[in-house]
């Protein structure tokens, strides 16, 4: 009989009160207003190391949400990734305490220069012994280019341009500017580094011009893990060129096929199988020692969602809770003087009150279960059978309770079931630990053509997308 197939298993964070279960931050017990001490770091990476999760996995916005209610009143008000911190810097203290926890940080491409997010990453690449993962984002909050000197956002299909250089540069500097074997540390020759095995890469392109070299030596992985979430034809094209790990959605299982399928097909365009990607879902699961107690928590969270936290955090062009919960949501648009196509996300047939009610619920399909651990390992071995995903990335309710609860009743159960590895084995960089086969990036990954040195100066066919203007934002 074959193995079952593992899990992989990440917790989904941010340096933040309120990421995403908005309003739960004020719950006892909560430890989310801890987020700026050290210590809230080091102990939920230590309950994940407990729990053998593969991963820790750092959301990041360099911006406010502002467009909800005309102003970022809402979101401050509700610690709605604002105050945030930088999710690099928590890292080094994360893995200092662990061995194993990898870390996907979510830097975007948009606005700061590729030379120093390389050496960063490098930097962490090495401090963390190979555990370190990047989370690719173009950005889409139009407060961040207004913080980068911008009047407004870069239209969507030309940020994934600006990213593809932006990644080109990275992979020259990760992968070809230092041969593996230039450090030499010869005391007796007095050789740190053979400067014959460290060269420019004179990266002359259409939005950046570096000159290298690199200034950190090579680190265990040399480029990070990379990760993506996308939707969009743009994004989907870029991951298929460049993402190994995507967060992909779907509220129902063919929903899911479909988005893996297109990324799939998009991955062998530029040489690559599904064997290069692991896909992995948000899942919500709430566990407790039986259905009830885990149905008890679910009551607990969904009665205190915010739905202000929800509607700013998405941006929406109608306040709902401004009209009497009896009309309905399509008489409400008008009397906002806006159109239904302003509103995407909202039933137009429901009331006011119908569609509020749902908010709180709504965010929840088919990758979420509450219950005993027993019936959520059941959903848990569906989602890897059935529908085919390689992992799942946690939703918290509550720090540390999701994590904990999941640790102490679900991992248990997932290991005797074989789902996943048992505790203690070798610690292995962050690559290896997903894919298996080693700590570099496999020779079809459009990275490894500058490995050393070679290609610096034959240019790389950018990805180009025809509609810049259509699709801003
Ligand atoms: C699980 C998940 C995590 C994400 N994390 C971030 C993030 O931390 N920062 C960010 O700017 N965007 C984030 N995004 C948004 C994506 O980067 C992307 O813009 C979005 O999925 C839409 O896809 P598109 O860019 O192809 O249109 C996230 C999306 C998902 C599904």
């Amino acid at each position: 009989m074959s193995e079952p197939k593992k899990l992989i298993l990440n917790l989904f964070e941010m340096n933040t009160v309120s990421h995403i279960s908005h309003g739960l931050w004020s719950l006892p017990g909560n430890n989310r207003h801890r987020f700026n001490e050290l210590e809230y770091w080091t102990e939920l990476a230590q309950i994940l190391e407990s729990g053998g999760f593969h991963g820790v996995f750092l959301a990041d916005v360099v911006g406010a949400y502002d467009t909800f209610r005309d102003g970022p009143e809402t979101a401050i008000r509700e610690g709605l990734q604002i105050p945030s911190n930088d999710p690099l810097l928590v890292i080094p203290a994360m893995a200092a305490v662990t061995k194993r926890l990898g870390f996907g940080a979510t830097f975007s491409t948009s606005y700061e220069p590729p030379f120093t997010f390389a050496r960063r990453a490098s930097t962490l690449d090495h401090l963390t012994k190979g555990r370190f993962g990047w989370n690719i984002v173009t950005s889409y909050l139009p407060n961040a280019a207004r913080n980068f000197g911008l009047d407004g956002e870069i239209p969507h299909d030309r940020r994934y341009e600006i990213a593809d250089e932006f990644l080109d540069v990275v992979y020259k500097l990760w992968e070809g500017s230092w041969d593996d074997d230039a450090v030499v540390i010869d005391r007796e020759r007095h050789v740190y580094t053979d400067p014959a095995k460290v060269r420019y890469i004179d990266h002359v392109g259409e939005h950046y011009r570096v000159a290298g070299p690199h200034l950190a030596q090579p680190s265990p992985q040399r480029t990070p893990v990379l990760y993506q979430a996308t939707g969009s034809p743009a994004g989907t094209e870029f991951a298929g060129r460049h993402a190994e790990l995507v967060f992909t959605g779907g509220r129902t299982t063919a929903d899911f096929h479909r988005n893996v399928a297109s990324m799939t097909a998009a991955a062998e365009r530029h040489g690559r199988s599904r064997d290069d990607i692991r896909f992995i879902v948000q899942a919500g699961v709430v566990v407790g020692r039986d259905d009830e107690e885990a149905a008890d928590k679910w009551r607990t969270f969904q009665s205190n969602l915010s739905v202000d936290g929800i509607l700013a955090h998405g941006g929406a062009r109608l306040d709902l809770t401004a009209h009497p919960r009896h009309v309905t949501v399509a008489e409400a648009v008008a009397k906002a003087g806006l159109e239904p196509q302003d509103v995407p996300f909202l039933p137009l047939h429901k009331t006011v009150g119908e569609a509020l009610d749902g908010l709180r619920s709504s965010r929840e399909g088919r990758f979420f279960v509450a219950g005993s651990p027993t019936t959520v390992a059941d959903q848990i071995e569906k989602w890897l059978d059935e529908d085919g995903v390689d992992g799942i990335n946690l939703r918290q309710y509550h720090s540390f309770g999701t994590a904990q609860d999941f640790t102490e009743l679900v991992v248990p159960e997932l290991r005797r079931r074989g789902r996943l590895e048992p505790a203690g084995g070798e610690p292995t960089t962050l690559r290896d630990a997903l894919f298996g086969r080693g700590d570099r990036l496999p020779s079809t990954h459009i990275a490894t053509r500058y490995r050393g040195g070679a290609n610096l100066d034959v240019p790389v066919a950018p990805l180009r997308f025809a509609d810049h203007d259509q699709r801003a934002a």
